[in-house]
């Protein structure tokens, strides 16, 4: 699976979402999540941020590899549901991103 990482947090630029075929990035309060089971590892979400938020999930950089946690567990409650416009947002971040330093911008 591909790994939205701390940069997107209260940046949320969403260019990830026009680009993804299986609508799979949902969209919290303050950062955006890649569905673990519903990305099909096309990549194309990847290249599209400004803020280079996005990496594969081997290719995390060593201070945000906890955000492979964080994608996978923010969905625990939620299951699958099988495409981010028809659900929408997430009520909550995970405590992780609740807890990151805020982003004035
Ligand atoms: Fe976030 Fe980058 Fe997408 S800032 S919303 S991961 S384009
Ligand atoms: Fe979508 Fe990016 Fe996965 S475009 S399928 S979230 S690699």
């Amino acid at each position: 699976t591909y790994v939205i990482a701390q940069p997107c947090v209260d940046i949320k630029d969403r260019a990830c979402i026009d680009e993804c075929p299986v609508d799979c990035i949902y969209e919290g309060p303050r950062k955006l999540y890649i569905h673990p089971e519903e990305c099909v590892d096309c990549g194309a979400c990847e290249p599209v941020c400004p803020v280079d938020a996005i990496f594969y999930e081997t290719d995390i950089p060593d201070e945000w590899t906890g955000y492979l946690d964080v994608e996978t567990e923010v969905f625990a409650p939620l299951g699958s549901p099988g495409g981010a416009s028809g659900s929408g947002p997430l009520s909550h971040d995970h405590p992780v991103v609740e807890a990151a330093p805020a982003v004035v911008t």
